[in-house]
């Protein structure tokens, strides 16, 4: 009889936990807004909230009117990885004009977006 309560005490805690899990979340981001002149680099912060199981989390980056993440691998001038348990960096590198634009972060956990920031304006001059 105990152990039949213990039991599904524990299935219904691990269906919770399950649940939570699909939840999202709110993500900010830091600063706002940068203002860089031409070839010099800035960088953009995505803080996330931190959760009891911080495996598999990853924060991509996407540039307002593109469809695609930004790749590492196809732009050497950007680069992004985390920052600490609870964010995540973008480091833009000898910007161009071309950069200018609005930098947003998406928080990945188990493959599953969760979050996705508020945006960061890049504004290139000179
Ligand atoms: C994040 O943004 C993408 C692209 O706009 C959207 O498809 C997705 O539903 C958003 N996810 C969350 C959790 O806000």
């Amino acid at each position: 009889m105990r152990t039949k309560t213990v039991l599904l005490c524990l299935i219904f805690w691990t269906i919770g936990r399950t649940a939570a899990d699909h939840t999202s979340f709110t993500v900010s981001q830091a600063p706002e807004e940068a203002k860089v002149l031409r070839r010099e680099s800035t960088t953009f912060y995505c803080i996330f909230p931190l959760s009891n199981d911080q495996t598999w989390v990853r924060v991509l980056w996407w540039k307002h009117a593109e469809n695609e993440y930004l790749r590492t691998s196809t732009d050497k001038r950007k680069r992004f990885g985390m920052a600490s348990r609870a964010s995540g960096f973008l480091q833009l590198l000898g910007v161009t004009i071309k950069d200018a634009g609005i930098y947003r972060c998406s928080v990945i956990r188990q493959g599953e977006v969760k979050g996705n920031g508020t945006g960061s304006r890049l504004t290139v001059y000179g």
